[in-house]
């Protein structure tokens, strides 16, 4: 089988992530529940662990990452828990609904929310972003997109919005691919899935936030801290983590981290390699493709405009090649780049030369119609 659908999930996993994930369902217990010596160590090993992401995001401090289950959580943990009644935000029409959904629940709540487009390049349009941030009270937006993995100048958003709006950035497709760091770019709060780039367990993720982010608890319940209280503490990370952490997830998280760090920029130059190799070869048999060479290992294209789901299930069917197609629940992207649902490759830093060949031969004969 050839797996090019890691954006949806990463297909391959480092063995030290796989046996630490496993060594901490073997031997764990609830981290910072009880007194006793394994649930200490658990809740040491989960504090390493935020140490490790504080390092690996350069993040200003480890209690300021909390853990999640998913990029969708923290999302909604920081889109949900900042913006209230009268508040102006401006996002972009690359987003994912994991942004979308809870902005629309929060415009039927008297928050106004503007959609930045799409430049002509198909790259999110930063200088109209910045005019509509005027007066805005947060930009939410994607690191890179899931669908043509386009990716946004972060650092020229940051400076041509206004210093006082917070800079709310959707890292699902980004984390794990390419160096984010966190401080300078001056993000304000930063959602992490685990699973993809990350490379470790689903049920993984965190948020990265600043110091001058503090959004309201959206979730609520035991903390093991302060138990007289009925309110969540106020002190991080306790304040937005409610109930018992996925502990052989968290640790997953950190063991992705490790390995990653000492292969980012190799693995980052390896996918700009392939995903320039499958864009060319589907460009020359005449395929229409939307995405440019990237780090993120992302390639959309659409052929004649047949369905996109046809085409991903000729390739699972007759050549074992799995990809997803449709809109990958980002509706207003395909609006903006004019598709109604595209066929989507996203590789990783395991996948190979060999395999983007094949996949290349596999789709030649599909162009051909044989
Ligand atoms: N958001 C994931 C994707 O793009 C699941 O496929």
């Amino acid at each position: 089988m050839i797996y090019f659908d890691n954006a949806a999930t990463s297909g391959h996993r480092p063995e030290s992530v796989i046996s630490a994930a496993a060594a901490a369902m073997r031997a764990g217990a609830n981290p910072g529940r009880s007194g006793h010596s394994l649930s200490l160590a658990c809740a040491e090993r989960v504090y390493c662990v935020r140490k490790i992401l504080q390092e690996f995001f350069c993040a200003p401090s480890a209690e300021r990452i909390i853990f999640t289950k998913n990029c969708t959580e923290a999302l909604n943990i920081a889109i949900l828990g900042m913006l209230r009644e009268g508040d102006k935000v401006v996002t972009t029409v690359a987003e994912h609904n994991s942004v979308l959904r809870p902005l629309k629940f929060l415009e039927g709540r008297g928050v106004t929310v503007r959609y930045a487009p799409l430049d002509k390049h198909g790259n999110i349009n930063v200088k109209q972003l910045a005019r509509m941030a005027e007066g805005a009270d947060a930009v939410v937006i994607t690191l890179a997109s899931n669908v043509t993995g386009v990716a946004p100048d972060i650092c020229a958003v940051k400076h041509a919005i206004p210093p006082q709006t917070m800079l709310i950035c959707d890292g699902a497709q980004a984390c794990g691919h390419e160096k984010i760091d966190f401080t300078a770019l001056g993000i304000d709060a930063l959602a992490v899935a685990g699973h993809k780039g990350m490379l470790a367990l689903q049920g993984s993720g965190a948020l990265i936030m600043s110091e001058r982010f503090n959004p309201r608890p959206v979730m609520f319940g035991g903390t093991g801290s302060e138990s007289y209280n009925l309110s969540m503490p106020d002190f991080y990370p306790d304040r937005l983590e409610a109930g018992t952490l996925n502990y052989p997830a968290i640790i997953s998280l950190g063991e992705g981290a490790l390995w990653l760090k000492t292969r980012l920029y190799e693995n980052r130059d390896r996918l700009v390699y392939l995903t320039d190799l499958l864009i060319n070869g589907l460009t020359d048999m005449g395929v229409n493709v939307y995405s440019r060479t990237n780090s993120y290992g992302i390639v959309a294209f659409d052929v004649s405009k047949r369905p996109s789901e046809q085409i991903a299930e000729r390739l699972s069917r007759d050549y074992n090649i799995c990809v997803r197609a449709g809109l990958h629940c980002a509706p207003l992207m395909h609006c903006a780049l004019g598709s109604s649902g595209l066929v989507r490759a996203s590789l990783s830093p395991f996948n190979t030369q060999g395999e983007v060949q094949y996949f290349l031969k596999a789709m030649g004969e599909i162009v051909d119609g044989r």
